[in-house]
């Protein structure tokens, strides 16, 4: 198992899954991609956070993400279960599920850590670029659901400052104030934002979002 560090070049697998086998390059193709774990199936805080996970899909969709979960169960697991998170989240689970029985996908991704539990993953997330390098990675315990409203706004901020020289202040929302990007001198922040730029102090310059 390697350390997957950010902007390193997701890992590539095929394996199993509750829609059959995937690859995961062939699965994202064009698209960003978000791969999250689950501890284990028929598991409460799992439930609601994949039928959540269905839920936001057009939100997922309108950023140009494919999602991707994974647990250490079966695939045939998985497609009992999706039965029960359809039913009581009131939504579709129609993205895979990966079948990670053999731990392979969990230990390229680090995704267990034996000191917090032997067998069962952590709650790992990684966004993944079109170009699979890995943009974000975060991991909570098995004990905490994901706030999927954060992981849409990452993935905002991550498509933002991608094409444009600016960074995200705290708490940022689409749409709000954004920072200039250090390397730009004022001056140059100027003529490249049209918007406007506030001098905070020298090293804060704040310019609206230049695609709201
Ligand atoms: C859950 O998804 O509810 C869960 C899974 C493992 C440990 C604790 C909670």
């Amino acid at each position: 198992m390697a350390t997957i560090r950010l902007g390193d070049k997701a890992p590539n697998f095929t394996a199993d899954s509750s829609l059959g086998q995937i690859n995961l390059y062939d699965y994202l193709g064009d698209s960003w991609g978000i791969l999250f774990s689950h501890p284990a199936d028929f598991t409460p805080v799992c439930t609601t956070e994949l039928g959540t996970a269905a839920q936001f899909k057009d939100e997922f969709a309108k950023r140009n993400v494919k999602m991707l979960a994974l647990s250490v169960d079966g695939a045939a697991s998985h497609v009992e279960w999706i039965k029960d998170i359809n039913e009581v989240e009131n939504t579709t689970v129609d993205f895979p599920i990966i079948a990670d029985e053999d731990r392979k996908v969990s230990d390229l991704y680090d995704m267990i850590h034996p000191n917090a539990d032997n067998t069962l993953t952590v709650r790992s997330v990684f966004i993944i670029a079109p170009d699979k390098t890995v943009k974000l990675m975060i991991t909570y315990p098995a004990s905490t659901g994901r706030n999927f409203h954060e992981l849409l706004r990452v993935i905002d901020s991550l498509q933002l400052t991608a094409n444009h020289k600016v960074a995200t202040p705290a708490n940022w929302k689409n749409g709000e104030d954004v920072v200039v990007s250090p390397a730009i001198t004022t001056e140059d922040a100027k003529t490249m934002f049209s918007k406007g730029v506030k001098e905070i102090k020298p090293y804060l310059r704040m310019t609206p979002d230049p695609t709201a």
